[in-house]
């Protein structure tokens, strides 16, 4: 199937001239966030939002820079150790902690290994959390309410910003992931080449 889709996008790529024809679905995402079920009920809302704890207080981007992390429980005993230990989510929150076991939380997005990603150009280029990840300090839960994980939403954006929106700018062509798909050698060719790399 996977293999199948690739060849898809591959050709209808190819036949509008590889002049991505996917941007043009590529801005306005579509609201359909469905939060997924979170091991206790954490809200940025109330930490984020209410509270103003700045995003970088509990998500750190170790170099170099590809991912931010989840905040570790230590963090949140900061102020859990003595506040709303009365409250249900909080007492989950500190049986965690006692067992010493990571909260498993669900991740929201993500992005196929095959494919470049890193925050850190962004953040340096500017752009802000909410561009990405939609306005997260009035969120109880987190949905994914962008669609900056499919290529539509990549492409969108760097095509309205005059980012780079070349094949190689996200994906190593060479790559196994994208020859592997049984393309004649001529087409494998032009998307070798079609962006001058
Ligand atoms: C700067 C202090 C602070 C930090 C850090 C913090 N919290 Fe909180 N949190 C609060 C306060 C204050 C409340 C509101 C408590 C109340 O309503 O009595 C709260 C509420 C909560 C609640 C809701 C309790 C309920 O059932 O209403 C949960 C769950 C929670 N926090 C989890 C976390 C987790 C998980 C972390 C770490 C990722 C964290 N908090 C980090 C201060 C903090
Ligand atoms: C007090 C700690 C805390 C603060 C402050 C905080 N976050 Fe979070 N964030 C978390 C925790 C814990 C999770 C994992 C649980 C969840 O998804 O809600 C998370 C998850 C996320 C996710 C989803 C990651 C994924 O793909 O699973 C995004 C996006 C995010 N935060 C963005 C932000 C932004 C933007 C801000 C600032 C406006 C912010 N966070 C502030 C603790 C925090
Ligand atoms: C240009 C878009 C973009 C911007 C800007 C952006 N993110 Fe992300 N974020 C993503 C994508 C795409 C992923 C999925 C990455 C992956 O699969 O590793 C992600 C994943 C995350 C995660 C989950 C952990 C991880 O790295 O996979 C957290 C937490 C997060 N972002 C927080 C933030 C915060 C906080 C900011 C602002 C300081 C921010 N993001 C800015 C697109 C963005
Ligand atoms: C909201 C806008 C936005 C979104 C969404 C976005 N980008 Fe970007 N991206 C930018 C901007 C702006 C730059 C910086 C361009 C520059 O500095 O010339 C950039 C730069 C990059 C670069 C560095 C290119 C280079 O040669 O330096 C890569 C790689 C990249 N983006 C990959 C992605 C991927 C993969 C996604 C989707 C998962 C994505 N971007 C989503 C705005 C965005
Ligand atoms: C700005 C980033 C970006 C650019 C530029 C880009 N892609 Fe992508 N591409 C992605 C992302 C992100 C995905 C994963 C989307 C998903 O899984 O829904 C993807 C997925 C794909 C896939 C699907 C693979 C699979 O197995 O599903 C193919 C094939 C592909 N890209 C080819 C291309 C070609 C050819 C070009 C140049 C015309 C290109 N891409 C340019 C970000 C980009």
């Amino acid at each position: 199937m996977k293999v199948v889709s690739s060849i898809v996008l591959l050709w209808a790529l190819l036949l509008t001239g590889a002049t991505l024809c996917v941007a043009q679905s590529g801005e306005a995402p579509p609201a359909s966030p469905e939060a997924p079920v979170q091991p206790l009920p954490f809200s940025h809302k109330k930490h984020a939002g209410d509270m103003k704890l700045p995003c970088t207080f509990c998500h750190v981007k170790p170099d170099p820079g590809v991912q931010m992390t989840l905040p570790g429980t230590a963090k949140c005993m900061r102020c859990h150790a003595t506040m709303g230990t009365d409250k249900p989510g909080v007492q989950k929150l500190t049986e965690f902690v006692k067992s010493g076991t990571p909260i498993p939380w669900v991740q929201v997005y993500s992005v196929p290994g095959f494919v470049y990603w890193s925050h850190d150009v962004h953040l340096t280029a500017k752009v802000e959390c909410a561009s990405c990840h939609g306005d997260v300090v009035k969120m109880d839960t987190i949905a994914k309410v962008t669609n900056v994980t499919t290529m539509g939403g990549c492409v969108g954006c760097h095509k309205q910003r005059e980012g780079p929106t070349g094949c190689m700018t996200c994906h190593e062509v060479n790559s196994a992931h994208l020859l592997m798909s049984p393309l004649p050698k001529k087409l494998r060719r032009i998307i070798h080449y079609a962006d001058g790399i």
